[in-house]
C-alpha cells in the first residue's frame, strides 16, 4: 500500500508589526500563503506613530480580505528610551509611502481592545504549547513586555522569527538596525530569553532588493493587493534611492514571514548574540559571534543568506491568492 505524503500543517503565527511598507508586504505574504495561519496581529510605534501603524494595519487587512482577525494597539513609545523619530524618509509621512488614508478602504475590523502585550500572552497560553510563532518585524517592545507579564510564554512558543538586528553593518547607525536600536532593551530582553530566536538581520534583507523587474511582476497580477504593493513599492524604492543611494529597495520583513513558510530559503547559523545596551557608539547593536561553530545548545540563530529568486516567488504567489 502507497502512503501519500502528508502536507505540513500551516504554521500558526502571530505578526507583530509597524506598517510601514515593507510590513505592509509582511502582511500580504502571510494572508496569501496557505503555510501560514495568522492568529493576531499587533502594532507597535515604529516607521511611524503607533495611530499610524496601526490604521495601515487593518486598512491593508482589508485589502487582503481579511476580515475577522484579532487585532491590537501596542507600544506608543520604548521601554526606557525617548519617543522613536519615525521614518517617513523610507516609508512616507502615512507609513505607506505616499498613499494617503483616504486611497485605502476603511477599516472594517474594530480593534481588541487589549493592549497588544495581553493579546499576545492570551493567545500563546490559549494555544497548545508549541504550536505559535511570534514574528516580530518593529520594535520589540510589545514581545518584551508580553515576555514580562506572563512569563510562561517563553516555553510555550514555539519560536520567535524576528526581523531586526545585522551581524555586519547598520541601517539606523553604522552597527545598530533600526528595530533594535530603537528599544534596545526590550530587544536585549527578546535575545537573552531562553526561547528559540532567529534573527532575520539585515545581511540577509539587503539581498531581497524589490528591483523593477520584480515590481513588473508585482504590477502584473492586476488585483486590488498587488495595486497596492506595487504602489507602496514605487515609493519605497525611490525613497530608498535618494536616502541611501539604492538602486532597489531590500524588501525586510516578508524576509521574516518567509522564513516561517519554508526555512530551506534562509541559510541559518546558530550563534551567541546579544544586544549592545551601553556602546558610546555602538548601541542597539545586535553582537552575533560566527567566529567559529557552535557546540552544544545555542538559542539564537542568525539568517545569513536567501534564496532570492524563490522568495519572489513566494511573495507574488501570495498576492495572487488574495
Ligand atoms: C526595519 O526597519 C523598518 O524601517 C522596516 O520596516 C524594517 O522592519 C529594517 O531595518
Ligand atoms: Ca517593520
Amino acid at each position: 500500500m502507497t502512503t501519500t505524503p502528508q502536507k505540513a500543517a500551516p504554521r500558526r503565527i502571530i505578526l507583530d508589526c509597524d506598517p510601514g511598507c515593507d510590513d505592509a508586504a509582511a502582511i500580504l505574504l502571510a494572508a496569501g500563503s496557505p503555510d501560514v495561519e495568522l492568529l493576531a496581529l499587533t502594532t507597535v510605534a515604529g516607521n511611524q506613530t503607533i495611530e499610524k501603524v496601526t490604521s495601515n494595519a487593518l486598512r491593508v487587512l482589508r485589502v487582503a480580505g481579511i476580515t475577522d482577525l484579532p487585532v491590537a494597539m501596542g507600544a506608543r513609545r520604548p521601554l526606557i528610551r525617548p519617543a522613536i523619530e519615525a521614518a517617513p524618509e523610507i516609508h512616507g509621512e502615512t507609513g505607506l509611502g505616499g498613499l494617503t488614508q483616504e486611497e485605502l478602504p476603511e477599516a472594517d475590523i474594530a480593534l481588541d481592545p487589549r493592549p497588544a502585550a495581553q493579546l499576545i500572552v492570551d493567545v500563546v497560553m490559549r494555544e497548545p504549547a508549541g504550536t505559535v510563532t511570534l514574528v516580530p518585524t518593529g520594535p520589540l517592545t510589545n514581545i518584551a513586555l508580553a515576555a514580562r507579564l506572563e512569563p510562561r510564554i517563553v516555553s510555550r512558543v514555539k519560536e520567535v522569527v524576528l526581523m531586526g538586528g545585522a551581524c555586519r553593518e547598520g541601517n539606523a547607525t553604522a552597527c545598530a538596525e533600526f528595530n533594535v536600536e530603537n528599544d534596545p532593551e526590550a530587544a536585549h530582553i527578546v535575545f537573552e530569553e531562553p526561547w528559540k530566536v532567529t534573527m532575520i538581520g539585515l545581511d540577509l534583507t539587503y539581498q531581497a532588493r524589490a528591483n523593477a523587474a520584480v515590481r513588473e511582476r508585482i504590477r502584473a497580477v492586476g488585483t486590488k493587493p498587488a495595486e497596492l504593493l506595487s504602489r507602496i513599492l514605487d515609493d519605497y524604492a525611490e525613497n530608498y534611492r535618494v536616502w541611501r543611494g539604492f538602486d532597489a529597495p531590500p524588501l525586510h520583513d516578508p524576509c521574516a514571514v518567509a522564513c516561517v513558510i519554508d526555512p530551506t530559503l534562509i541559510t541559518l547559523r546558530p550563534a551567541p548574540i546579544h544586544v549592545e545596551l551601553k556602546g558610546a557608539l555602538t548601541t542597539g547593536m545586535t553582537v552575533a559571534d560566527l567566529r567559529r561553530p557552535v557546540k552544544g545548545e545555542c538559542h539564537t540563530i542568525a539568517g545569513l543568506g536567501i534564496d532570492v529568486d524563490r522568495f519572489w516567488d513566494l511573495m507574488i504567489d501570495a498576492v495572487k491568492r488574495l
